[in-house]
């Protein structure tokens, strides 16, 4: 049966890596598998991440916000990702409803009922099988982000917001253990390529065993 894969983790945290790293494992074991983003994966999507992440709207209000990273979801799923899956493929995706909560309900401070309430509409029982939360020190993180390029709508936001969207990735991996598994990628690439590699390889072993 395909999985849907998810990575998540503050701005900075590595994810790229990781991406390529979880994707090259699965495809050794001979699974097709697609990798998407959010905000984004499919054209509509991609409009509407510039929208998102651009400086044309930087006072659009944070019910705005989440309705348009649900907007974008609700396409994602419908045109990619659900077709992905249900053709065989497992889906990688970089990011999903998870940093909803993190940065819109822990970040911005919107209910985290009603992100659930948009979560049941837009994805019905839909759900990761596995998330990769990339966990490091807030300052690590945006130091490395800050040597990539100019900073998006939410890079511009004070460390005090990313210390609440990182204390809210913890307590969301916390609250389902079962399917978050919580990477310190605050060491060396090594080391974090390591860690990477033991979780999917133990989670590739349980998905199809022997
Ligand atoms: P990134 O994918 O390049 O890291 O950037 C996406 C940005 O969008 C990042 O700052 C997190 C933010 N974001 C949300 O605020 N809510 C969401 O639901 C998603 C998917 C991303």
């Amino acid at each position: 049966m395909p999985r849907f894969i998810t990575v998540e983790g503050i701005e900075g945290a590595g994810k790229t890596s990781c991406l390529d790293l979880l994707e090259q494992r699965i495809r050794q074991r001979g699974h097709e598998v697609l990798v998407t983003r959010e905000p984004g994966g499919t054209p509509l999507g991609e409009d509407l991440r510039q929208l998102l992440l651009g400086h044309r709207h930087d006072g659009m209000a944070d019910d705005t916000e989440l309705l348009l990273m649900f907007a974008a979801r609700a396409e994602h799923l419908h045109a990619k990702i659900e077709p992905a899956l249900v053709a065989g493929s497992w889906v990688l995706c970089d990011r999903f409803t998870d940093a909803t909560y993190a940065y819109q309900g822990y970040g911005r401070g919107i209910d985290l009922q009603r992100i659930a309430a948009l979560e049941t509409w837009v994805q019905g029982e839909r759900r990761p099988d596995l998330t990769l939360l990339l966990d490091l020190p807030v300052e690590v993180g945006l130091q490395r982000a800050g040597r990539r390029s100019t900073p998006d709508r939410f890079e511009r936001q004070a460390l005090t917001f990313f210390d609440r969207v990182r204390q809210g990735y913890l307590s969301l991996a916390a609250s389902a253990p079962g399917r978050f598994r919580v990477i310190d990628a605050g060491q060396s690439l090594d080391q974090v390529s390591r860690q990477v590699t033991a979780t999917i390889d133990a989670f590739l072993d349980s998905a199809d065993p022997g």
